[in-house]
Order: structure tokens, then sequence, then C-alpha cells
């Protein structure tokens, strides 16, 4: 029989790897120690930095005297980093079948190893102190050499590994040595939707530990009131005493002997940590060797305790939810090796973005990862590496995670990550993975997590919280959440997965978090997810895009399903960010007859540091403002100010509620924004100007073409096709091309699975018109031109018969009516009803007022008021990684589009009193040509620009993996009407055309 290969035996998680423990570390002095920079700790060496480098095609293939011989002439490389991202080997992405044949625990035999180099000068030892190396993720194997010694081997990707070097290495120069295999048997149980790629993917360093040393240590806190009681366990090394302090503001709190390995305090009025207030204590641990202080530990101590009481968590006693976000490592240069930098604007931007909690999809961070979050205020829901999902594709996802033989890796991992980071205030609660089945090996990890922390345990698959304390499903729907909320478990409740950000969306936020709101048991949910793992490259012409799976000749590959998050690769918010702030903003305001209430959806603090701005728009443009300042509004109360609005006597008043945070914090500037609320006031009807026409239009009609000359222009109709085919005011043309009834927009990601299910079978996208008759006749001043037509796919008998009616009013405008009456039996939901043309290039300057600055869809406008905007047509595209549907506007009283001189186009409805507002979206681009772009780079910007103004729009939903649109953002494909009155714009000002005339 074969031996057994090290990786391809779950039985056995390491060899030599230290104990876990928690991460710190120790500095000479007290000085030093405050700092808090782990380069000013004793003895730290930065190995992270040139690697000698070469990959192999197999482990077996590496020859054995490279683990002691120095190959100067390799390829450099900079750790960390994940050798693929740097052209080695293959980037391949699947969400979760294993790129390679199931037979566990054994991998290709072709497995990817990389051997890493680095000569490594060190200063001698002190006598009696340890050498320690530390590997903060190698994926997915590794193997160390010091010196052509076998030091270790480890496995577990995402979780720290140490191996004590000291007897390897030597004053002056030392060669390690790291051979990293990309599969293990780890891999099974490493199954993320994610790229696969390898390699030392966070920092390496090495660590001197003194003689006298602490080995580990562990904080808890319970609380009594505002008292704290925090007690310290140590395990030391050679210690002679050890004392424990901590400060506040550089004020000594206490300064206690640690007797045996343990002591206690008591803190009276402490100020424990809270993700909105996160206070952290200054604590340290001081070892005293036989010569005096060895070693000072610091540690930024937050005073937390989190308890269950009957179905419901409390952190220090006091309820909260969690208003969270899913996130992976991702950076869009270097994958998962994402830097200190990227982490912390991770953090900082979930801060200004109201969000208050992370699950760390799915495994571990990088140990700093959880200082960031004490330190900021983000609560975590800290996940382990473990994900089995791709069994599925085998019939049972659990199969490991229900196999004995497989208990061992899996409490490795839960154990690694506990005994690690149990210090950190902001761990709220453990979880042992994700999607792996449930099994023995839940139970097992759960046991463990148990004997090792108090906090509660999360794991979605243990589907009643059989085992674990939070019952946890992701995508349920909005009715099924609410159903759930109805009807209580025995445990505390969350959604750890909803709102699928893949591309444009999610759409229906603000229905979610009503119901979440509502039931005290369910306490969080966890958008899906936080940033697109789009990995940036370039075309040979240079040309910047971001790449998915597919794009290295990846196979299978699941394409851009990993383009799913809120933030895009380049660490920008996108509109589903934008969306979420307001749906979770923490103070919520109201208006009611000159009273204006503000309720504090805060758990922890008063609304001291808030003040809300009332600004009055009368058609937009705001009139007048006044500042409410709420006070020390506590958590979950409302308070009443009174606030006078008066309304405009002509014109629509609205009142739009900016709530601002006052001081600068960590994470913002001083005033910044963290949520508005809009109100209608009054709509007066303004009185319109009639005008008498000078003349009728006269009316040519040769060959196919019928010209009607208005005031300073023309309109010329095709009377076969019915199409606008020239229109022209004062000399220049109007449109580029003919307005068109349309059903259609570019599909969506959130749509594409009725695009599967019923659009694509049905030939939405590609509907044929065909003119059944035009007419024309005079009415008053007026010319009517009307056309019937029939818009229906190919293939099928099911289709709509439109009629356009044009009024060509003697002052040029045009007046279109549309009505539409089905035909057949498709009665489903389609993407649009409106239509769509095309205006000369130079018509970009976009203005309107309506919903916006940003994009937004009926389902997602809750972060955009009603104001009025303007916008570069070019600045309105929203550059998704896979582009698609976007630019929409909501809620359009009145759009023009127009030159820099001024001229142009206006679409409003005819009648502005009916306040019937509609969507308009413009893109330099057509519709055709966003639908066939895989990749922003395959847009090429047209001459012309091409504007959807829509009766009605389908709101976006989440189901590219989470919820259907919901009901009341459905369209379907039924009888409509509408009017929209197009009007050309000389360079006079728009103030004046948007004056009501009636023209006689
Ligand atoms: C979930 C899974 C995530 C991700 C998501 C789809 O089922 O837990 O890891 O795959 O679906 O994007
Ligand atoms: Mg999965």
């Amino acid at each position: 029989m074969d031996a057994i290969n090290d990786w391809e035996n779950p039985a056995l998680t390491n060899r030599n790897r230290l104990a876990a423990r928690a991460y710190f570390m120790g500095y000479e002095t007290a000085e030093l120690a405050a700092t808090y920079s782990r380069e000013l700790s004793h003895g730290f060496v930065q190995l992270s930095g040139p690697w000698r480098f070469r990959l192999f095609g197999a482990p077996k293939a590496v020859p054995a005297e490279l683990m002691s011989t120095y190959e100067a002439d390799w390829d450099e490389v900079e750790v960390p980093h994940l050798w693929q991202i740097d052209g080695y080997g293959k980037l391949a992405y699947t969400d979760e079948g294993f790129p390679f044949p199931v037979e566990q625990p054994l991998v290709p035999s072709d497995d990817p190893t990389g051997v890493y180099q680095r000569i490594v000068t060190l200063p001698a030892l002190t006598p009696g102190s340890r050498e320690i190396i530390r590997f903060d993720g190698v994926e997915s194997y590794a193997e160390l050499y010091v010196n052509g010694t076998f030091i270790g081997m480890t496995k577990g990707s995402r979780l720290s590994a140490e191996f004590d070097v000291t007897e390897a290495v030597h004053e002056g120069d030392n060669l390690f040595v790291v051979k990293v295999l990309q599969y293990s048997d780890g891999t099974y149980i490493e199954d993320q939707d994610m790229w696969w790629a390898s390699g030392i993917f966070r920092d390496v360093y090495l660590m001197e530990r003194p003689a006298a040393r602490l080995d580990d240590f562990r904080v808890r806190t319970h609380r009594e009131g505002d008292v704290a009681h925090v007690t310290l366990d140590v395990a030391t090394t050679a210690a002679e005493r050890v004392v424990w302090a901590m400060a506040d503001g550089g004020e000594t709190v206490f300064e206690v002997e640690v007797a045996d390995g343990h002591a206690e305090v008591a803190i009276e009025g402490a100020r424990f940590w809270n993700p909105e207030d996160p206070h952290l204590y200054d604590m340290t641990i001081t070892v005293y060797g036989a010569d005096g202080v060895s070693e000072v530990v610091p540690h930024r101590q937050g005073l937390a305790e989190v308890t269950i009481e009957g179905n419901q968590i409390f952190l220090n006693g006091t309820y909260f939810k969690m208003h969270g976000v899913n996130r992976h490592d991702c950076d869009d240069h270097k994958g998962r090796a994402v830097g200190l930098e990227r982490m912390r604007r991770d953090l900082v931007l979930m801060k200004r973005h109201n969000i208050n909690a992370v699950r760390t999809s799915h495994y571990a961070d990088d140990p700093r990862f959880y200082e960031l979050c004490d330190e900021y205020g983000i609560m975590v829901l800290a996940e382990t590496d473990m994900e089995s999902h791709g069994f599925e594709n085998i019939g049972n996802i659990a199969t490991v995670t229900d196999d004995p033989a497989w208990e061992a890796a899996y409490v490795d991992r839960i154990e690694r990550l506990v005994m690690q980071e149990r210090n950190h205030a902001s761990i709220v609660a453990w979880s042992l993975g994700n999607e792996s089945g449930y099994g023995c090996n839940i139970r097992a990890m759960y046991a463990k997590a148990k004997e090792l922390d108090g906090r509660p345990v999360h794991y979605e698959e243990d589907r009643n919280a059989d085992t674990v304390d939070i019952i946890s499903t992701m995508y349920s729907r909005v009715s099924q959440m609410n159903d759930f909320g109805e009807h209580p478990g025995p445990k505390p409740r969350i959604n750890c997965e909803y709102g699928h950000s893949m591309g444009n969306g999610p759409g229906g936020l603000s229905e979610y978090q009503e119901i979440f709101d509502r039931w005290d048991h369910i306490q969080g949910q966890f958008i899906w997810e936080w940033c697109d793992h789009g990995i940036a490259a370039t075309t040979e012409d240079g040309r910047a895009y971001h790449m998915y799976g597919g794009d290295n000749g990846d196979y299978p590959n699941n394409g851009n399903f990993c383009i799913d998050g809120m933030v895009f690769p380049w660490q920008e918010p996108s509109p589903g960010l934008t969306e979420y702030k307001q749906v979770i903003c923490p103070v919520r305001v109201a208006y009611d007859a000159g009273e204006l209430s503000v309720t504090n959806k805060r758990w922890f603090t008063t609304l001291d540091d808030v003040r809300i701005a009332v600004e009055t728009l009368v058609d937009g443009d705001p009139v007048a403002t006044v500042e409410v300042v709420p006070g020390a509004v506590a958590p979950g109360e409302t308070a009443t100010f009174p606030v006078e609005i008066e309304a405009a006597a002509a014109g629509e008043t609205l009142a739009t509620a900016r709530v601002y945070t006052v001081g600068a914090k960590p994470w913002c500037e001083a005033m910044y924004q963290i949520g508005a609320f809009q109100f209608a006031i009054a709509d007066n009807p303004r009185p319109a100007i009639a005008v008498r026409a000078a003349m009728a239009p006269a009316v040519d009609e040769e060959g196919t073409a019928l010209t009607v000359r208005t005031l300073g222009g023309s309109v010329v109709f095709d009377t076969v096709s019915g199409d606008i085919v020239s229109w022209t005011s004062c000399g220049r043309s109007v449109l580029a091309a003919p307005v068109r009834v349309g059903f259609w927009h570019p599909l969506v990601d959130n749509h594409q699975q009725e695009f599967d299910s019923i659009w694509q079978g049905n030939f939405l996208n590609v509907m044929q018109t065909s003119t059944r008759s035009v007419a024309w006749e005079r009415e008053g001043n007026a010319v009517k031109v009307t056309v019937r037509q029939r818009i229906a796919p190919p293939v099928h008998a099911f289709g709509m018969h439109v009629e356009l009616v044009y009024t060509v009013r003697p002052s040029g405008r045009i007046d279109l009516a549309v009505d539409g009456e089905p035909y057949g039996d498709y009665d489903d939901i389609i993407p649009r009803i409106g239509i769509s043309f095309e205006v000369p290039g130079a018509d970009r300057m976009v203005e309107w007022y309506g919903h916006g600055p940003g994009e937004n869809y009926p389902d997602s406008l809750k972060a955009n008021p009603v104001g009025h905007y303007r916008a570069d047509v070019d600045d309105m595209f929203t550059p998704y990684v896979f582009p698609q549907d976007c630019a929409n506007r909501e809620g359009t009283r009145w759009v023009a589009l127009r030159s820099s001189h001024g001229d142009g186009l206006l679409v409003t409805r005819p009648d502005d009193a009916a306040r019937d507002p509609f969507s308009f979206s413009a893109w330099p681009y057509t519709c055709e040509d966003i639908d066939a772009a895989r990749h922003v780079t395959d847009l090429v910007k047209r001459e012309n620009i091409t504007v959807n103004i829509n009766d009605k729009i389908l709101g976006l939903g989440s189901n590219s993996w989470g919820s259907e649109v919901l009901d009341s953002y459905r369209i379907r494909f039924e009888r409509f009407g509408f009017e929209f009155s197009l009007r050309p714009l000389a360079s006079a000002d728009l103030t004046q055309a948007l004056t009501k005339i009636e023209e006689a």
C-alpha cells in the first residue's frame, strides 16, 4: 500500500505547529508597548516582502534539495500574494463545485506546488528565548524548512500557524523555505464561493519570545450594573511575577498582581464596549523574569459580555440588532491578500453606511481585522474557515461533516479561531462555518467552542438550532421572515445572508427591514455580500476591466456570480450600499402636521450627537432650512418637535430632513450625513399661461414623408413605419433616432432567473414592431399623427397592439399618447413599459426633478430623495463589472437633455398637475450594446445618447440568489396607457420652458 501523504490525511492537521493562543506581541518596555505597533515588538522581523519563488506541477516533482539550497535565479514575488494573480498557474472561480474529481481525501496528483525561499539575516538569540515564526494565512497546505531542517506543516488556510524555529536558526544568514500546495484534504472543507487561488497570502513574521514570557492570556468580563467584573487568566513560562494593569485615556484604572495565573478586578462605573461607543481600555500584562521586566504585552481591551436570555441576545445587558454584511477578503489587485489599509477602509465604509455588524464569511480573518472591529465598533459574527459545499454535487453535502474521520480537522478550525480571538469585545458570536450540512463534526465543533468561550455559537445549517445557540437561515423571503417572526423559536434568530447584491441591486431592502424591526427575537441580518470579487485586469490595448469566472479559460466556472457585492472591486460604494445605509439609518424621522418626530433606533447611545436639518423644497429647489436638535433621546424613544413648513401657493412643496452626526469621528468628518427622510407637504396647481398660436402648422406629404412645420422647426414622420425620422428646431436636430415603445431593458443580474424561466423562451428581448397604419388629421391648431403597431416576439403568437398618437403643437411641442392592448397568452412580468429614442451626443447634460442624485429603482430609492439634480450622461452610467441596466431615476416630474448651449429636449407629462411621475435613464450606449457587453471594455461610446422614458419599470429584487421582485414592484405585460410631452428647448432658460403653457 502506498504511504498516506500528509496533504491527504484529514486526521493529521499539522506537524509541530504550536498550540493556538491569543494573538499578541511582547515589547521590551511599557513605552514601546504603548505604541501598539508590532514592528517595534520584541525581535519582530517582517518576512512579508520579496521571496524567491518557483511553481512546480506536483508536490512530488519538487526536488528535496530545494529545501536546503538557495536558488538565487528564481523569480521574485512579493509576499503576501496569491501566485495565480501574479501569473503563475491559473485563476479559477466556482461557487461550489470542486475544480477536480471528488475523491476525498485525495486531491489531484498534479497539485500545483509553490516553493518560496528567502535568506533571513538574524542576530544571535538571547539564551533562553525562543524564535517563533508566524503565518497568518497560507493556502492550503504548507511545509516549513529552515536551513534544510523540516520544521513543521500546517493546514487550515485562513487560520494562523506558529512554529518554533529556535533550534534551526543561527546568527547570520538563514534559509527559510516554504513549500505550499494548492490542494490538500483541507480543500474539501475550504470550498467557499470565491476564487481558487493559493500562496502565502497573509503576513509572515518572526518574533522573539523572551525566556520569561507570557504564553497566552484570556480576559473575561461580567457586568453587574455599572460594575465590570473582569477576570484574567494567563499561562506563562519562567515568570517571577506578572502584573496586570488597565488605563483609560492615560489614567490608571487598576494595577494588580496576577497570582497563580489568575486575577480578578471590579471596575466601578465601567465604560462598557458597544458598537456605538467602542470604548477600549489600554491593558498591559507585564511579565517579570529574574532580571526584572522581561516583556510588556499590550491589548486594547473592550469590556463586553454577551448573554442569552430566552430567545434574545444581549450585549452588556442591552438588547440590540445587527445590521450587517457578509465580508470576504477582497482586493482587486491582490485577491484575498488584503492589506491592513484596505481592511481599515472596509470598516470605515461600513461605519459610514450605518452598518454595525460583520460576518467574516466564511473563514477567519487576519488577526488585526478583529482589532479594527474593536476599535471602530463593528460587532463580529466570527466564522471559521469551513465549507464543504461541493459535496452537494455528489448527493450529500454532509459527506465529511458527518464522518468522524474528519472530526480532528473540523475541531481544529474552531479551536484555533476561538483561542486566538476570544479577547475581542467586538465578537458577539462564533460561527462554525458555512454550507457543510449537519453532522457529528458540527456537534464536536460546538462542544469545543463552548469549552473555550461562553459566547453564542452560530451555524446556519443546523437548521433548527438543535445544537447551536442561534437559529439562522439564509435568503428567507420577506413573508417567510415575518412568519418566523410570528412563530418565535426557543432561541434567538438571525438572517445570515439575504439581499443578494449581484450587479444592480439589491431591491426590496426596506420591506425586509420592516420585518426585522418588528420582531425582537430576530436579531439581525447580513447582506450578501460586502464586495465584488473582481480582479483588476487590462486589455492588450491597455483598457482596465475586472475579471470573473471564465476570464482565465477556467472551466467549469460560475461566471460573474462572484461579482455580488455592495462595494465595487475598486472599493467604492455601489448604489446598493447607499440604499442599505438609508434603510438601516439609526435615526428615523417622520413629519405630520407641523410636528417632526425623531426616533432613536440605536441600541446603546442617545441622539446627543445628532442634528437634523429640515429643508423646504419648492419644485425641487431649497427655499428654507430649519435645524432641529433632538438632544438626549434615549435608544428606542421618540421625541417630537414643532416644525412649521410653509407650503408654496403654487407648485410642489416637499420637506427633506437630513440627519447629521455633529462631531468628527474616526470614520467620518464633522456634520456627516447619516440619512435623509422626505415628506410631501403640498402640491398646489400652478396657473397656466394660455398662448394663442400664431398659426396652425403646415403639413406636406411627399412620398413616404409627412412633414409638419412648426414655429422654427419641423417634424418629419415616415408614413410606412410611423417613425419620426427627423425633428428639427431652430436649425438643430432634436432627435437622433425615432421614438419607439419598448418593454425591455438590458438584463440585470437580479432578473436572471426571470430571464431563464420566462423571458428568454418568450423572446421578450427581441420583440419586433410592425406598423399597421399611419394616419394624420388636424385638430384645432395641432396636427395629430396616429400610428398603429403590433409589438411582439418572434416564434410566439402573443404581443401588444399599440397605438401612438403624436399631437404636434404649433410651438413644436409634441404630446405623445400611447395605449397598449395585449393579445395572446403572455401576461407575466416584463422589465418595463415606456419609450426610447436617441438624442444628439451633444445633449449630454441631464437635468431633472425627481429621485436623485444617484441611480434608483422602484424598490430601491430610499437613499435618493426627490430634488432638482444635474448630471452628465457619462457620470450617470454605473460601471457594473458586468454591464447591465443602470442609471434609472424614479419619480421624475421632468427631465431635460441639453447641450452646453442649453438647447435640447424637455420631457414631462403633458399635464403636470396630474403629478404622475415617471422614470428615465440615459446612456452613451444602446440597450443592445449593454446587453451584449460582458465587461466594461466591451462598451464603446456611441455618437448619440439613448434615452429611455418609462411609464413603469420593474423593481430589482435580489433574485440572482435572493428574493424575487416583491408583488408591489411587479409590472406585467397587460393593457396600459400613458402620455408624455416632448418639447424642444432653444437656448432659452429651462424655467421658462417649464412654465405651464396651454396652447390654444
Ligand atoms: C450562499 C453562500 C454564499 C454565496 C451565496 C451566493 O448560499 O453561503 O457563500 O455562495 O450563496 O452568492
Ligand atoms: Mg457555498
